[in-house]
């Protein structure tokens, strides 16, 4: 592991330590995510729904012992609202007390550092260090295109200028993890400055180790027996099909019942802590509960 301070030595230094922080990386993932820190290069996360792209910046925060900042991404998010805003109720008290103390202020202090709100961008591009931010630039592929090229800009520089401040440049430039869940293209332009890395959804051992990890309660067949059947499920044409975090949350819903052994009757009364849509728990009820759990096999 890493001693407090430094960077992961190595691939399975961080992989050791995700797992300490309760995050079970492939190697693929742990070599991309050693691979961002130690070469300051962005990394594009992709993969479906709930394969745990938030959860690996996070973890990798934790790892690094930093700060993590988030940037949630949506449609209409601009520029000015991911780097700063300035602080309008502030400024105005600013301008009330100056009045009453028979002062005048001038716009070289109204918009001055104190007057800054720093929004993630910012944050992550001003923080101190000694060790690089984690910024999270969660799910890319929500924000419009223009937010797109004013990011990568941001990425290569590691400099951002407020006009009314001038030029920022990064003391130590965060290690910047972005997710998508592919609902757009991203620009070539964008790939190219990012390392890569596809996560897929994990085999049913793999999934069992993190429900077991995730949820301590659940016992090591209990945790099998929901892998296996969330497997089957997502072999069902779905709608949605159910990933780790749906598997997570089934085997949370056995254990808050009660439920040691996943029968298909204890399937059936749980069925829509996996399946979120009613026509897919049609489909699971039309193949029927006994297959999906694997009783019949
Ligand atoms: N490899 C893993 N190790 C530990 N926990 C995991 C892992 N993968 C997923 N999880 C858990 O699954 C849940 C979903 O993960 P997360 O929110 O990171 O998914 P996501 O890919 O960001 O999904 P979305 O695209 O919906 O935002 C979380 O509770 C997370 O802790
Ligand atoms: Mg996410």
């Amino acid at each position: 592991m890493t001693e407090h301070g430094e960077l992961p030595a190595d691939v399975e230094a961080l992989a050791t330590g995700l797992d300490r922080a309760g995050y079970l990386a492939d190697e693929s993932l742990a070599t991309a995510l050693f691979l961002a820190v130690r070469m300051g290069q962005p990394i594009l996360l992709e993969g479906e729904p709930g394969v745990g792209k938030t959860e690996a910046a996070k973890a990798l925060a934790t790892v690094l012992s930093t700060v993590l900042v988030r940037l949630q991404c949506y449609e209409g998010l601009t520029a000015a609202e991911a780097l700063y805003e300035w602080n309008y109720p502030r400024q105005l008290l600013g301008i009330r007390l100056a009045e009453a103390r028979g002062e005048q202020l001038t716009d070289d202090d109204l918009f001055g550092p104190g007057y800054l709100l720093r929004r993630p961008l910012l944050a992550a591009i001003e923080h101190p260090g000694p060790r690089p931010a984690v910024l999270l630039i969660d799910e890319i592929d929500r924000a419009d295109d223009e937010f797109e090229a004013f990011l990568f800009e941001l990425l290569a520089e590691s400099t951002v200028t407020i006009p009314e401040l001038g030029t920022r440049r990064a003391v130590v430039p965060p290690v910047a993890v972005l997710t998508s869940n592919r609902t757009r293209d991203l620009h070539d332009a964008l790939r190219r400055r990012c390392l890569y890395h596809w996560i897929g959804y994990p085999g049913s051992e793999r999934v069992a180790d993190i429900i077991r990890r995730r949820e301590p309660a659940a016992s090591t067949p209990l945790a099998a027996a929901v892998a296996g059947s969330v497997a089957r499920l997502r072999a069902l044409d779905l709608t949605k099909p159910p990933g780790v975090a749906e598997a997570i949350g089934w085997a949370c819903a056995l254990t808050t019942l009660g439920i040691a052994r996943l029968t298909p009757e204890a399937a059936g009364r749980t069925l829509s802590a996996v399946l979120k849509h009613q026509e897919d728990q049609d489909a699971a009820l039309r193949a029927g509960l006994s297959t999906v759990v694997g009783t019949d096999e």
